[in-house]
């Protein structure tokens, strides 16, 4: 029976969805993604080659599957057009595989700008952006300045939506910044030559997606970022610009709720942020690095050194009731290989008392403090498991004191980037 999923990221983003997409886009026709832009960095070994992907859903990585990118993604043309290059070159890609919303919005030159000028404003309480003009870009979004891909494609629309919002940014730019600002034709021109080489992709997505549910076609909605880092839900005002959550495959797409199956929560073994904003289970120095360069936690799109903590059990359940998570898949278990004690953080401690539920308020959570159980480490290689009864006996008390402590299955582990280094329990497409 076809089956739509929705995956998302429980954490603070980089749970390793990108490994689990590619896996799953097996059992799917459609991969989709519904929000977020080149903020995002999926990486997906392929025989021993790493592929790293901003905007196009992982899916595109098997032949046939059609790729979508939804109208809640904000697109910067030009990453675009790199990003199938990169593909072509690797022999990935094939033109009749990716469609393109026709209603998604354009990230434009001044967006870029603006995010990081706005970063600078905000001083000691940056969010640390990834830079790439995903706030600006959703803003004009909301406040109905922005330009969509089906802008592009009509050249009047085009040039007038441009006028108007090089008055209002070139306003700011040059009087309030006191910096330089942007011509009108040097835009004009890039996202004319944009236009041509991305026409041929841009389409009602939504209609396409309706159509395909009809005709019994199975998809994946496959998330960005992370659970935390939801505008309305994560830890506000250090958050992306985009809803994260589940609900949002449904908003993002053009799919309406009724029409998906399942939805499937990715999580680490452990929990790692990048940016700025409150890390209740953020490790000392020490630890941190140690940790950092045994899971290789360095950002997929900038290159930051990621924070690395313990597994947050009081997040993931904080998660679990926001997207309505069914069933978990946990990342890098392996990654926990030789610590001799692991904790998991069960409840928080804030001003004398334990709180079992996430705040989301940053005041609060920066002043949480974790309320750990240990339990010792299985000291082994796991990554050649294929099976939960091949992982050590104390590998398989972690996994399922994780069940308990967030009262939901775990039904993939992944123990190793590679794809056959992965335990498949109960495939969600199933
Ligand atoms: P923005 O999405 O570039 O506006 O960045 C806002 C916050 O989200 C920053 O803390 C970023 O580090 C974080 N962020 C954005 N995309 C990702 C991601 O794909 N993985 C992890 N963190 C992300």
């Amino acid at each position: 029976m076809a089956k739509n999923v929705v995956i998302v990221g429980s954490q603070w983003g980089d749970e390793g969805k990108g490994k689990i997409v590619d896996i799953l886009t097996e059992y799917t026709d459609i991969v989709v993604r519904f929000q977020g832009g080149n903020n995002a960095g999926h990486t997906v070994i392929v025989d021993g080659e790493e592929i790293i992907l901003h905007l196009i859903p992982s899916g595109i990585l098997h032949a046939g599957k059609t790729c979508v990118i939804g109208n809640g993604v904000v697109v910067d043309p030009h990453v675009l057009l790199e990003e199938i290059k990169m593909l072509k070159e690797k022999g990935f890609f094939r033109d009749q595989d990716l469609l393109v919303s026709k209603d998604a919005h354009l990230i434009m030159p001044y967006h870029k700008k603006l995010d990081m000028a706005k970063e600078r404003l905000r001083g000691d309480r940056r969010i640390g952006t990834t830079g790439r003009g995903i706030g600006p870009a959703y803003e004009d979004k909301v406040s109905r300045f922005g330009i969509k891909l089906s802008d592009l494609m009509n050249e009047e629309d085009f040039r007038a939506k441009l006028k108007v919002n090089l008055i209002d940014k070139n306003h700011y730019i040059r009087n309030i910044l006191r910096e330089e600002g942007f011509e009108m034709h040097q835009i004009y021109n890039d996202y004319m030559e944009y236009a041509e080489k991305i026409g041929p992709y841009i389409t009602d997505t939504s209609l396409f997606l309706n159509e395909a549910i009809k005709d019994k076609k199975s998809i994946l909605f496959e998330g960005a970022q992370g659970t935390l880092l939801d505008v309305d839900h994560g830890t506000y005002p250090y958050v992306t610009s985009s809803n994260t959550v589940a609900g949002e495959a449904a908003t993002g797409s053009g799919v309406g709720p009724t029409r998906i199956d399942t939805v499937v929560g990715v999580t680490k073994a452990y929990t790692t942020r990048v940016g700025g904003g409150p890390f209740p289970t953020e490790l000392d120095e020490k630890m941190e690095n140690a940790l950092r360069d045994l899971g290789k936690e360095y950002g997929a799109t900038t290159g930051r050194p990621r924070r690395c903590g313990w597994f947050d059990a009081v997040a993931a359940r904080y998660s679990v009731r926001i997207n309505g998570i069914d069933e978990l898949v946990l990342t890098k278990l392996d990654v926990l290989d030789n610590l001799n004690e692991i904790n998991i953080c069960t409840a928080y401690k804030y001003k004398g008392q334990i709180l079992k539920t996430f705040p989301t308020e940053a005041s609060v959570l920066e002043k949480c403090e974790p309320v750990y159980e240990t339990v010792i480490g299985w000291k082994k290689t796991i990554s050649g498991a294929r099976t939960l009864d091949d992982l050590p006996p104390k590998a398989q008390g972690y996994v399922k004191k994780l069940e308990e402590a967030t009262g939901v299955e775990i039904n993939i582990l992944s123990v190793g980037a590679e794809r056959k280094e992965t335990i498949i329990k109960k495939n969600p497409f199933a």
